[in-house]
């Protein structure tokens, strides 16, 4: 069955590379860990969207957040003549397997959203990074949650002089999910607040995951006991607004308000923040990022001086092999 939808796979990528003429013949091969991440989908619009602009051409596949279809997929799309990889890990840590595919085939690879560790990266010369900076996503969810209980002391429903939050948490492993829940908790600290986590749990990004979670923290703990959730990305966070809204809070009651904040910036953060249902954001900036990995891409495969090629380009290449895209605080006027 793979192997039939494999080759059929090949046939139209042949077929779509064949039927029109590149400008400087990019021919990008992609995967993405999972197409049914809200995330991703920001991030591979953005990036067919700097292709289309680019004259190049992108086969974009969804790995299925299976490490062994990855690797398969990787091997077919070489073999299928791509001339640069843009890869966003199943694993992280299992990326030495693709930059090793890539240098056998001598084209460059572009690894996105899940940083490889250095060491992992520094072992081909033509293996590249383009994300955005964990830690500054964590410290600014902290910042900004700390900002509004600042104006809002009767957050502390307990009145101990402490934050007593729960933590919803990403994939296990994944950089955003380790120093997201790091630095957002060290933002509070930073700003006097006393953060006390009552429970902290993997939700694995998932907005199903996370409201049935925090429903039965709900029943456990007991609303009335929670002042906050921080959430590593936006799904979560709102798989626990869904979850505070069926049991009456946060819908326009000022008494029966908890403040949930996220990271990322999808649209449905920002309507569920209009509605007041959810606190605050930090934009993941999965243009900026799609964008710059579809210019590095083709500025390796032009093979010209990439670091002033991507310089002109409005990029900055660091330690040879990194382009980190700011993260933004968003927040909305209060209701
Ligand atoms: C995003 C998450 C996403 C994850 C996928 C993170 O940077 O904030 O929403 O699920 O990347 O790897
Ligand atoms: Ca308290």
């Amino acid at each position: 069955m793979r192997k039939v939808s494999m080759t059929a796979l090949i046939l139209a990528l042949i077929l779509a590379f064949s039927q029109c003429s590149f400008a400087d013949d990019v021919k990008i091969g992609s995967c993405i860990y999972r197409f049914s991440d809200a995330f991703m989908l920001r991030f591979r619009n953005a990036m067919s969207a700097e292709t289309e602009r680019e004259g190049a051409s992108i086969f974009i596949l969804d790995s299925q957040n299976d490490q062994t279809i990855q690797d398969q997929q990787v091997d077919e799309l070489i073999s299928s003549g791509v001339n640069v990889l843009i890869i966003n890990p199943v694993d992280r840590m299992a990326a030495q397997n693709i930059i090793d595919k890539a240098k056998n085939a001598n084209i460059p690879v572009v690894f996105i959203n899940r940083e490889p560790p250095a060491e992992i990266l520094k072992t081909y010369d033509k293996a590249y990074y383009v994300g955005a900076k964990a830690e500054e996503s964590g410290t600014e969810q902290g910042e900004l949650l700390a900002a509004y209980l600042k104006e809002h002391p009767e957050y502390d429903k307990n009145n101990d002089k402490k934050l007593q939050f729960v933590m919803l948490m990403g994939e296990n492993g994944h950089q955003d999910m380790i120093l997201r829940s790091e630095y957002s908790v060290k933002a509070l600290k930073d700003s006097g607040i006393v953060p006390v986590q009552i429970v902290g749990a993997i939700a694995n990004w998932d907005k199903l995951q996370a409201m049935n979670m925090m429903n039965a923290f709900i029943m456990s703990i007991g609303s009335e006991n929670i002042e906050a959730v921080i959430a590593n990305n936006d799904e979560m966070a709102l798989g626990a607004v869904e979850a505070l809204k069926a049991n009456d809070y946060n819908k326009g009651n000022p008494e029966m308000y908890i403040p949930v904040v996220g990271v990322d910036a999808n649209a449905s953060a920002l309507d569920a923040m209009d509605r007041g249902e959810m606190l605050g954001t930090v934009l993941n900036d999965a243009d900026g990022q799609g964008k710059a990995a579809v210019k590095l891409a083709a500025a390796l495969v032009s093979g010209k001086d990439i670091k002033s090629d991507i310089k002109s380009l409005g990029y900055e290449i660091t330690d040879n092999r990194y382009i980190w895209i700011p993260y933004q605080k968003v927040t909305r006027g209060e209701k």
